[in-house]
């Protein structure tokens, strides 16, 4: 591995949590085992992010794409999601987790949709880490929706209102997008914000993605140079570069 460029852990980590239909098919079960066990990596991955001091966590729960699969699995996936928020909600809360749901819950039941809301709330005071929860998430769905509100405000669409606009508008565009299970690809997640991250590929699937995985994704992150179009000699001139896209949000 490279020599480390920086010693800082990434402020906004992002993830594709990809593979868990592929661990429970290895192991004969059915794909809705292989969620469960991506529910419980997520849950050590949340505390492995503020053990060390991540700032901001964004997962991929639910794409807009995945409602074309089986109706049982999309059922599954909906049960999983109220039944995990409800398990998790406890302990979410006491360790200081701030969660986000971010995507489009218009198409999600209205018992789901309030428990979503009551999640949100009950966790609005927690400063220790932001922790985004993508469901029903699509990129392309993210930029219509920010291009359509600023339209009906009467707003003039530039790159600084839509960034405004975006269902991420609260935290800081992510400095290491992670995703597992080996495919190589965005799948309509963070299509705007993803343009200056730093992207790691990883073989693991989901449920296997442990605090190693993670330790190595940082260690890989930190040996990378963020130039930001800026050349190298520019960057040892200074002290640390300026992303073009940072911004004053809240975290
Ligand atoms: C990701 O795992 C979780 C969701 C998309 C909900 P997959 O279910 O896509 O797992 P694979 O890719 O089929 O193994
Ligand atoms: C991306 O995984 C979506 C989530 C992890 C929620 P998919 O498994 O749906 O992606 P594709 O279909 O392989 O591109
Ligand atoms: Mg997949």
């Amino acid at each position: 591995m490279a020599k480390p460029k920086s010693t800082a852990v990434p402020h906004h980590v992002a993830i594709v949590m990809d593979g868990n239909g592929r661990w429970a098919t290895k192991r004969f079960l059915p794909r809705v085992a292989g969620h469960k066990q991506g529910v419980d990596s997520l849950s050590r991955c949340v505390q492995a992010c503020m053990d060390r001091g991540i700032g901001v966590l964004t997962v991929f729960a639910f794409s807009s794409e995945n409602w074309n699969r089986p109706s049982d699995e999309v059922s599954g996936l909906m049960e999983l999601l109220a039944f995990s928020l409800s398990r998790e909600m406890p302990r979410l809360k006491a360790n200081g987790v701030r969660i986000y749901f971010v995507g489009d819950r218009t198409r999600l039941s209205e018992k789901v949709q309030e428990g979503l809301a009551q999640a949100e709330l009950a966790t609005s005071d927690n400063t220790r880490l932001v922790f985004n929860v993508c469901f029903n998430y699509g990129g392309r769905w993210d930029i219509a929706q920010a291009a359509q509100k600023l339209m009906k405000a009467g707003q003039e669409i530039t790159e600084m209102s839509l960034d405004r606009a975006m269902a991420l508008a609260h935290v800081p565009d992510p400095d290491l997008l992670i995703r597992t299970g080996g495919e190589l690809r965005i799948s309509n997640f963070l299509l705007w914000q993803a343009a200056y991250s730093e992207l790691h590929f990883s073989d693991r699937l989901w449920p296997d993605f442990d605090e190693a995985a993670l330790d190595e994704a940082i260690a890989i992150f930190q040996s990378r140079e963020r130039r930001f179009g800026q050349t190298s000699a520019q960057l040892e001139g200074r002290k640390s570069a300026v992303s073009p896209t940072s911004k004053e949000k809240v975290t």
